[in-house]
């Protein structure tokens, strides 16, 4: 069956989720595709959620694109018990329901990786479960990133998620060295789970003057697309 939307986790925070959900999304867009953008939750800014509506062209209200929206960068129980807030998850639910009765196909970013805690008993990993969506991991390209990643897929396993692919990215302008080149090949090797590309460093990714047809052929060069497309009702 075909998902009404895909869940866009890491291997942690500030590792390109956003930057790789909003390219997503524009690519998803300039193909044809009527896509919506979802951060259930923000905490610090709501800059991720800036950054997704932009990359998708989309007029939602920043409060239907984020629903909760947190005052500290801390995971959210923590910004939650700190500002005295409880975080209802059924505001997220009829969030989610609100854009997918507009929307073809939803690309949601998580919060920090899949064991950070959203409350009590409650991760992103339970979020996800209850979401009902495949999950795509980003981690980063470099060194270390087998352990984080094979960590980040063990987990997802346990809860039962459906992983449809890893995407690793460059996060800093060096030069690729032995790690890059060969984490790709090793990371599909040791999860069974198709890598579908490897996302250069690029500064223009980082701006706040986004170009869109840009992300659009600089993701559409570095990533396959199309190892997706069974979840997408698309074809590439
Ligand atoms: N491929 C890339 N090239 C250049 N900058 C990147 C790239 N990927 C991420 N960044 C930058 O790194 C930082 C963290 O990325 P971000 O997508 O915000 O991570 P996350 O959503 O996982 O916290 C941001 O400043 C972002 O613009
Ligand atoms: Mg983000």
């Amino acid at each position: 069956m075909k998902s009404k939307g895909l869940f866009i986790t890491g291997t942690g925070t500030e590792i390109g989720k956003t930057v790789i959900a909003g390219c997503l999304a524009a690519t998803l867009k300039h193909s044809g595709m009527n896509v919506g953008v979802m951060k259930p939750i923000c905490s610090g800014d709501n800059s991720d959620a800036k950054y997704l509506k932009h990359a998708a062209q989309v007029d939602d209200p920043l409060s239907l694109i984020n629903p909760i929206y947190l005052k500290y960068p801390l995971a959210p129980s923590v910004s939650a018990r700190i500002e005295e807030k409880e975080i209802v998850i059924n505001d997220i639910d009829k969030a989610l329901n609100t854009l997918s009765e507009k929307y073809d196909f939803l690309i949601v970013e998580g919060v920090g990786g899949i064991a950070v805690p959203i409350k009590d008993n409650f991760l992103v990993a339970h979020l996800i479960q209850r979401l009902q969506l495949p999950i795509l991991i980003v981690a980063d390209v470099g060194l270390g990133t087998i352990n984080h990643t094979m960590l980040t897929v063990s987990f997802a396993r346990a809860f039962n998620l459906n992983i449809v692919g890893i995407i690793l990215n460059q996060l800093q302008p060096e030069k690729a060295g032995l790690a890059e080149q060969t984490n790709p090949q090793e990371i599909e090797k040791l999860t069974q789970i198709p890598v579908l590309g490897v996302v250069p460093y690029e500064q223009r990714l980082n701006s706040t003057k986004l170009d869109r047809s840009f992300m659009v052929d600089f993701f559409s060069q570095h990533v396959d697309v199309s190892k997706i497309e069974h979840i997408i009702n698309i074809d590439f």
